[in-house]
C-alpha cells in the first residue's frame, strides 16, 4: 500500500511507521512525507531513509483554503492509498477532509472521546484518571471526533507527571500506529465499519 505521511515536528510516529515498513511487519511504503514547518525533524528522518519529502509552509499561503488546496494537489500526485497524520498540527478545512474521508487517519494522545484537542496528559492527570492512552481514528471535519479504529491503553501511576506520561504514551503510539495501518491495508477495518462499532478495539 502507498502511504503519504503528514507531520509537523519530531516525527517519532513517522519513524515507527518507517521501521514497520522496512522490517516487513507492515506491507506498505511511505511514498511521500509532507511537512508544514521548515525545521521539522521528520524531514531529516525522511532523508535518512530515502523517502521523498515536501515542505508546504502554511505561513506562505493567504488562507486555509489556499494551503489545503496545495496540500491536496501534492497528496493526489503521490497517489496514496492512505493519508497518515502523525503529529500534523494544522486544522484542515471541511473541503479537504471530505475529499479524503475514509482514507485519512490521525493519532491522538488520549482515549477519545476523552480529551480532544491539546494538553491531554495534563487533563488526564488533573481529572485523576486511572487510565490513559492513544487513539487512531478516521478524520472527519470535527477535530478528534471521527470514528475510532483502535486504542492503546496504559495505567496512570502515582508518580506520573506530564513528562513521564508523554513518554510512555509515545511508546504506546509507536506500536499502535503501525498496527492500525496494518489493519487498514489488510482490509480488517474501514470507515463504515469503524462508524458502526460502538467501541474501538483495544490493544
Ligand atoms: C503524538 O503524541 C501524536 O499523538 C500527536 O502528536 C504527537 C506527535 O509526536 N498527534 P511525533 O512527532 O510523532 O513524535
Amino acid at each position: 500500500a502507498r502511504l503519504v505521511v503528514l507531520a509537523s515536528g519530531n516525527g517519532s510516529n513517522f519513524q515507527a511507521i518507517i521501521d514497520a515498513c522496512e522490517s516487513g511487519r507492515l506491507d506498505a511504503e511511505v511514498v511521500l512525507l509532507v511537512v508544514n514547518r521548515p525545521g521539522a525533524y521528520a524531514l531529516e528522518r525522511a532523508r535518512t531513509h530515502g523517502i521523498p519529502s515536501r515542505l508546504i509552509d502554511h505561513t506562505t499561503y493567504p488562507d486555509r483554503e489556499a494551503f489545503d488546496a496545495e496540500l491536496a494537489a501534492v497528496i493526489d500526485e503521490a497517489r496514496p492509498d492512505w493519508i497518515i497524520m502523525a503529529g500534523f498540527m494544522r486544522i484542515l478545512t471541511d473541503g479537504f477532509v471530505d475529499r479524503f474521508q475514509g482514507r485519512l487517519i490521525n493519532i491522538h494522545p488520549s482515549l477519545l472521546p476523552k480529551y480532544p484537542g491539546m494538553n491531554t496528559h495534563a487533563r488526564a492527570l488533573e481529572a485523576g484518571d486511572l487510565k490513559h492512552g492513544a487513539t487512531v481514528h478516521f478524520v472527519t471535519p470535527t477535530v478528534d471526533a471521527g470514528p475510532p479504529i483502535v486504542q492503546g491503553r496504559l495505567e496512570i501511576l502515582d508518580n506520573d507527571d506530564v513528562e513521564s506520561l508523554k513518554q510512555r504514551i509515545h511508546g504506546v503510539e509507536h506500536r499502535l500506529y503501525p498496527l492500525a495501518i496494518d489493519w487498514l491495508v489488510k482490509g480488517k477495518i474501514d470507515f463504515e465499519r469503524a462508524e458502526k462499532q460502538s467501541r474501538p478495539a483495544v490493544v
